[in-house]
């Protein structure tokens, strides 16, 4: 059986780490396809994100339980596992991983959940993710990697899988 990783991730200025050619969840989502072969599912808003941070986030602000995206996968039953990564915005996961989420049938499978986020922690992100993911197996520990540590983690991502 094989494995998915959906992940969402935003280039440009970054929180901690000034402006940045690819994402920190982009960064730690490449490991997980590395060390474990999983294909990857990337959630591309409709619209593109300002590249200014402060911009950035009044936009996604608005995008809370409406972010359209470019594309939406239609069947996964080919996977056994599926990893949903994504940075936290206010506490959970990006606006737009909802919507890559809905629709999508999850029965049987198991789900592990991984953010990027400086200094919340997963929070509400795997209950958010299990709420979507009706059906699955959401795993509800949970793997949290500093944004600004991204490029630094995976012998923690190798460890936590
Ligand atoms: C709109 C927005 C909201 C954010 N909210 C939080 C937050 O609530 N808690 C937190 O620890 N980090 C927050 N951050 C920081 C990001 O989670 C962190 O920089 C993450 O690594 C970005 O991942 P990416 O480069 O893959 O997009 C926020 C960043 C943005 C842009």
């Amino acid at each position: 059986m094989k494995s998915l990783i959906i992940y969402f991730s935003r280039a440009d200025e970054n929180y901690a780490v000034g402006y940045i050619d690819k994402g920190n969840t982009e960064i730690v989502a490449e490991y997980v396809q590395e060390l474990t072969g999983a294909d990857m599912f990337k959630v591309e808003p409709e619209i593109p994100y300002a590249k200014d941070y402060k911009t950035c986030i009044e936009e996604a602000k608005k995008r809370i339980g409406n972010a359209p995206i470019r594309e939406k996968l239609g069947d996964i039953s080919d996977y056994d596992t599926v990893f949903v990564m994504s940075p936290i915005y206010w506490g959970t996961y990006a606006p737009e991983v909802e919507t890559a989420l809905e629709g999508l049938d999850f029965s049987n499978k198991k789900v592990r959940v991984i953010c990027t986020h400086e200094g919340s922690g997963l929070s509400g992100m795997p209950a958010d993710v299990k709420k979507m993911c009706k059906g699955a197996d959401v795993e509800t520990t949970g793997l949290a990697i500093k944004g600004s540590q991204a490029k630094e983690s995976k012998d923690k991502v190798k460890a936590w899988l």
